[in-house]
């Protein structure tokens, strides 16, 4: 059977995947130490995706999954979009990416708050093929943080049916029924069954 190796290098989301992973019963192992980070140069989820997953799978030479995710927000115009992980800067933090969401969306009232994560997964083969699956979670953002789970922006993410409760306080295994990234597992799932 084949093994997925993961090649994010950020433990929530390695977590999070690895819990979806043998929930589907598909065998997946953490990105080995010493394989160099790749330059997310695309302009497109798809295309950074894919960068990382090719470099991983040409470096392991086993078949590689790499995920990208961006939240775009309809008032912005779909920002941060790809660029959700250095919204506030390069090397921002979760804390200050939020910050910054807050203050942009300060004066929006909550009919034009719409927002959604999306989540693209690639997969590369050592053979050189490759394809993309994508999970959406729609939601909309809340005007504080709340809660306390998860990462990134879950505290300001409320998804459409949760019950007007953010990401973060939901318990992981309620993030996990309904997350962007488990969507689009569950998407490859389908995609590698059949
Ligand atoms: P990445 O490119 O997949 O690492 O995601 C980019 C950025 O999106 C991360 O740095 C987080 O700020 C945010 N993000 C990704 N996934 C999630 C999530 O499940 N909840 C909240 N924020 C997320």
């Amino acid at each position: 059977m084949t093994v997925f190796v993961l090649a994010t290098a950020n433990p929530h989301k390695a977590d999070e995947m690895r819990e979806i992973f043998d929930s589907l019963g598909i065998e997946s192992r953490p990105r080995p130490e010493g394989v160099p980070d790749v330059d997310e140069t695309s302009d497109t989820l798809e295309g950074n995706a894919l960068l990382k997953a090719r470099a991983l799978a040409a470096a392991t030479g086993e078949a590689a999954v790499a995920d990208d995710t961006g939240l775009f927000v309809d008032a912005l115009d779909g920002r941060p979009g790809v660029f959700s992980a250095r919204y506030a800067g390069d090397g921002a933090s979760y804390q200050d990416n939020v910050d910054r969401l807050l203050a942009e969306l300060a004066d929006v009232p909550d009919s034009r708050r719409a927002a959604r994560f999306r989540t693209v997964i690639a997969v590369a083969f050592p053979s050189g093929e490759s394809f993309t699956v994508e999970g959406v979670l729609e939601g909309f953002i809340t005007h504080d943080a709340r809660g306390e789970g998860g990462f990134g922006y879950d505290p300001v993410f409320a998804p459409v049916d949760g019950a007007g409760r953010t990401l973060a306080e939901l318990t992981p295994e309620e993030k996990n029924a309904l997350s962007h990234r488990a969507r689009a597992l569950r998407a490859l799932a389908e995609k590698l069954a059949s």
